[in-house]
């Protein structure tokens, strides 16, 4: 596929999941909120995480934002879904590495629509937007894996 018609590909994921969120809403029960917003714009997310047994069981979000922000949020939930807490940092850092235009190494880590973003590394204004959602899972994941340690 032509680099001109990925980036169309890319682009029409991304407003799929702008337009469609997945995961959209707030989990109720003993789940873990988390809130987080974007200084530079003052944008924010509201993530709520139920985790069980060292793994995400499920994942929801909230929020207000630009295109790049909610649909990262919504890939991110998607992704992190049944994975352990393990895999889902780990998905957090190749996420990362990508934003910062690194090398990334995907292992056997399934990305799916994650991909979609990559182009964002060339907008380093925009990286903190697509960053939101998983800062607030690193967050949430972590505190819990401290608490468990
Ligand atoms: Fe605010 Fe993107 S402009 S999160």
């Amino acid at each position: 596929m032509s680099s001109k018609n990925l980036d169309t590909l890319y682009r029409q994921v991304i407003m799929d999941h702008y337009k469609n969120p997945r995961n959209k809403g707030v989990l109720e029960d003993d789940s873990l909120t988390i809130n987080m917003n974007n200084p530079t714009c003052g944008d924010r997310i509201q993530l709520t995480l139920k985790l069980e047994d060292g793994k995400v069981a499920d994942a929801k979000f909230e929020g207000e934002g630009c295109s790049i922000s909610m649909s990262s949020a919504s890939m991110m939930t998607q992704a992190i879904k049944g994975k352990n807490i393990e895999e889902a940092l780990k998905l957090s850092k190749v996420f990362s590495d990508m934003m910062l235009g690194k090398e990334y190494d995907e292992d056997d880590l399934d990305l799916g629509d994650i991909e979609a973003l990559q182009g964002v590394s060339q907008f380093p204004a925009r990286i903190k937007c697509a960053t939101l959602a998983w800062k607030a899972m690193e967050k949430g994941v972590s505190t819990e894996k401290e608490e468990q340690e």
